[in-house]
């Protein structure tokens, strides 16, 4: 946030400021990252921080590298070019025990919630907190209730994630992200797909982790409202760089071109002009 923002300006509706102790500190740094897949450069030189406590949205067309980000972040993707430092350490640095070790702080909740077909949502849940093996049986039974209460599934413990609509699934995805209390969640898509009250449900989890938990979440999405509803910070992905980035307020003042065809979802304008030009310059 800037120095021109004031006490008072907080106060009356702008971006919540992070209070508790540690807050804005550099949780994730990309500087310079570049990642190609065959002739296609899908991140390009991109840099960007996210800070303790913030609720980061990521906005961006299909296609253009959200989640090919997301997966930098926790070095399930390593950049061709560039760093990403987590707290401060070089992810390139780490061993694969080391990143295994860095990742328990993570939360990540992916687009179709990837659970385990054959185990019951209570198992699904409890999974890392079994392999963590830090916990008692009771206390693992105690967690995964607490997490499944959060999102309002108490009753379907006993469950397969086959005998659940999709919107549950997506639920108990969210629950066993948030089992092990990780201090950074990485949501790729949460809404996509779900009814708006499930939808409002999983937004207002999103702000409680950060409010209560003092998490740090990431978030892309395509639902505008969710992303004004849940941002502290926005940015905007375009072109393999972060084309644009502010807090609601700020963004919904932008006089970018690219970042108001974004929100107000125009068919031609800036973003789409410079996809066109790209194309053609490769036709030549
Ligand atoms: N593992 C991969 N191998 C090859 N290409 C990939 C891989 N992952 C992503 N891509 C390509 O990178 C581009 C960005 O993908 P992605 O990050 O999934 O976009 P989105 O912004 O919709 O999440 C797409 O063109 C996609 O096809
Ligand atoms: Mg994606």
């Amino acid at each position: 946030m800037g120095p021109m923002v004031g006490e008072e300006s907080v106060q009356e509706g702008a971006a919540p400021e992070a209070t508790w102790a540690g807050a804005g500190r550099a949780r994730i740094e990309l500087r310079d990252v570049h990642k190609s897949f065959g002739p296609k450069h899908v991140l390009r030189g991109l840099d960007l921080t996210v800070r303790d406590g913030d609720s980061l949205v990521i906005l961006g067309g299909s296609g253009t590298g959200k989640s090919v980000l997301v997966q930098h972040l926790i070095g399930l993707m390593r950049p061709d070019r560039g760093s990403v430092l987590v707290d401060g350490e070089d992810l390139a640095a780490l061993s694969s025990a080391e990143l295994t070790t860095l990742r328990q702080r993570f939360g990540m909740s992916f687009q179709e919630g990837a659970l385990f077909d054959s185990l019951t949502v209570f198992d699904n849940v409890g999974f890392l907190l079994e392999r963590l093996g830090t916990m008692t049986r009771a206390e693992i039974r105690d967690r995964v209730f607490e997490c499944l209460e959060l999102v309002r599934l108490e009753g379907t413990a006993q469950r397969l994630p086959s005998e659940l609509s999709g919107g549950m699934r997506r639920r108990v995805g969210f629950a066993r992200a948030i089992a092990h209390k990780p201090e950074i969640l990485l949501f790729d898509e949460p809404n996509t797909g779900l009814d708006p009250v499930t939808s409002a449900v999983i937004d207002e989890l999103i702000i409680r982790m950060r409010e209560k938990l003092h998490s740090t979440t990431v978030t892309i999405t395509h639902d505008l409202r969710s992303a004004f509803t849940i941002a502290t910070r926005l940015v905007l992905l375009h072109q393999g760089q972060i084309a644009a980035e502010g807090t609601p307020e700020e963004m919904q003042a932008s006089e970018d071109g690219r970042v108001q065809q974004f929100l107000s979802g125009e068919a031609h304008g800036p973003l789409t002009d410079d996809e066109e030009a790209e194309r053609e310059a490769r036709r030549e």
